[in-house]
């Protein structure tokens, strides 16, 4: 009996690999479970994907291992799956592939049917830990996350789970701990770290209670179907949801009566957001001046953001379009309205007879500023520091660009169009005006046409919107030839 340890997949393929090279059947290995102690980050990230080829004593053997991608990223799932015995039998897969049994890809075959039942529960598993992970806000010292959650996964899904939230939420840092491991993301790296007891990240902060008030706020009794709820949200998920907590009760609630009262009384009675005390020396490294808008250290917005967002168009064009600042999907593609505000902008810069890739678009703050809600990022107007600390960005594309007209879509964009913190809309909205040599056209922002509270309102700032943009065409006309 040969014995193997295999604590992460990329070591079970290695020693798979030498095994197959040496023709050792299933029958004679031992394979020792893997330790929880393995490096997380090991496999999966490149793992699932192409060939193995033997490499030195194997080769010279001649024993070259082809195995297909799908057969691969079937393997590098089936990993992921928590059971005693699942290094031994993806080396039976293995082996029985690479001796032609190629029915062992098939669901009708008995191994076959296992691994696709066992490459399934991972799947459902990472999308459950997107889905029910929670973060909860917590103050950031001494190098501490500012956002933790705890999730106990069924399969070891936390590597590839935690390569999702990177890409999410930008540099913010956090922290999931589950009871075999816990990772950190520090806004640049994913680490390891060592498993928590359950009440580590237990963390009762004004983050965690704006998410109860927000939870209780929307639940409506009156429109209560208990059963619904329950099939949606597994009752194992809802003991590490916040709101887990409060939906027992709130049932019970309607149950007993609280239908007559509908939506429950608490919206709006909680106070602004949770501010987050950032020292200025945390918030502002000392460094150099940052000389590009990548390296812009000017305000904190740039840690939590995923990248800068430069403006976008031709260096000669002859209108500038100004937003606020990027949305989230703008923040995650680092290109300017992306998300549901561009393609209202979009629509209404067809129908104004402007052509997108005719002007410059930016915006006034090139960081996305959020708060977490749930797992979703949402929108949060930036500070005044914040717009007069990006100013000198804009200030830029102006210089390079000189376009004739500017169009400033929203006060936020207006105010760092005039330098001018206390400029409003409605004093400039009427007609375009002469600032520092240039046109300047104020608009609605096309975010505000999305949150219009009925279908008339919605078409009235559409409208401004879309003379607007009219009128900076007239201003500026296409140069011909
Ligand atoms: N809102 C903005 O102001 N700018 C964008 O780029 C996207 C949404």
């Amino acid at each position: 009996m040969i014995r193997k340890v295999a604590r992460s997949f990329d070591e079970w393929r290695a020693a798979a690999r030498d095994l197959v090279a040496r023709a050792v059947p299933p029958a004679s290995v031992e394979w020792a479970a893997s330790e929880a102690d393995g490096d997380l980050f090991s496999f999966g990230a490149d793992g699932a994907a192409g060939h193995w080829h033997g490499h030195g004593a194997e080769a010279a053997a001649g024993s070259a291992l082809r195995v297909p991608r799908e057969l691969m990223e079937m393997l590098a799932s089936a990993a992921c799956f928590s059971a005693a015995d699942r290094w031994a039998f993806l080396y039976k897969v293995l082996w029985r592939w690479q001796r032609g049994e190629r029915d062992v890809m098939s669901a009708a075959d008995v191994d076959g049917a296992r691994l696709y039942a066992m490459v399934k529960a991972v799947r459902r598993e990472e999308h459950d830990m997107h889905a029910y992970v929670r973060f909860r806000e917590r103050k950031e010292e001494d190098g501490a996350p500012r956002f933790v959650a705890w999730f106990e996964p069924t399969h070891e899904v936390l590597p590839q789970v935690a390569r999702h939230f990177a890409r999410r939420m930008g540099n913010a840092t956090w922290m999931i701990a589950t009871p075999t491991a816990t990772v950190l993301w520090d806004g640049e790296h994913l680490h390891n770290a060592p498993a928590l007891m359950r009440g580590a990240a237990d963390i009762d902060d004004a983050g965690e209670s704006l998410w109860l008030t927000y939870y209780r706020s929307i639940f409506n009794p009156a429109r209560l179907n208990a059963d619904l709820l329950r099939s949606h949200i597994p009752s194992r998920f809802w003991k590490n949801l916040p709101e887990g907590a409060i939906v027992p009760a709130m049932i019970s609630g309607a149950a007993t009566g609280e239908r007559r009262t509908g939506q429950t009384g608490t919206v709006g009675r909680r106070g602004g957001a949770t501010t987050i005390a950032v020292t200025p020396e945390r918030a502002q490294p000392r460094r150099d001046a940052p000389d590009t808008l990548d390296q812009c250290r000017r305000c904190e917005l740039w840690r939590n953001a995923t990248q800068a967002v430069p403006g976008v168009g031709p260096r000669q064009a002859r209108i500038m379009l100004v937003g606020e600042q990027p949305g989230d999907q703008e923040d995650l593609q680092g290109l300017p309205f992306v998300g549901p505000a561009g393609a209202v902008l979009d629509r209404a810069l067809a129908e104004a007879g402007v052509a997108r890739d005719a002007v410059y678009l930016t915006n006034a703050v090139k960081h996305f500023k959020w708060e977490l809600r749930g797992k979703r990022r949402l929108h949060k107007t930036p500070a005044q520091r914040e717009v007069a600390a990006c100013h000198v960005w804009l200030e830029e594309e102006l210089q390079q660009v000189r376009p004739e007209v500017v169009v400033a879509l929203g006060a936020t964009a207006l105010k760092s169009v005039l330098r001018d913190g206390g400029a409003t809309m409605s004093a400039v909205m009427e007609a375009p005006f002469q600032h520092e040599g240039r046109w300047v056209v104020a608009v609605y922002h096309p975010s505000f046409v999305l949150r219009a509270r009925d279908e008339e309102s919605r078409k009235q700032a559409y409208d401004v919107i879309v003379a607007g943009l009219r009128q900076a065409l007239r201003l500026a006309p296409a140069r011909s030839g």
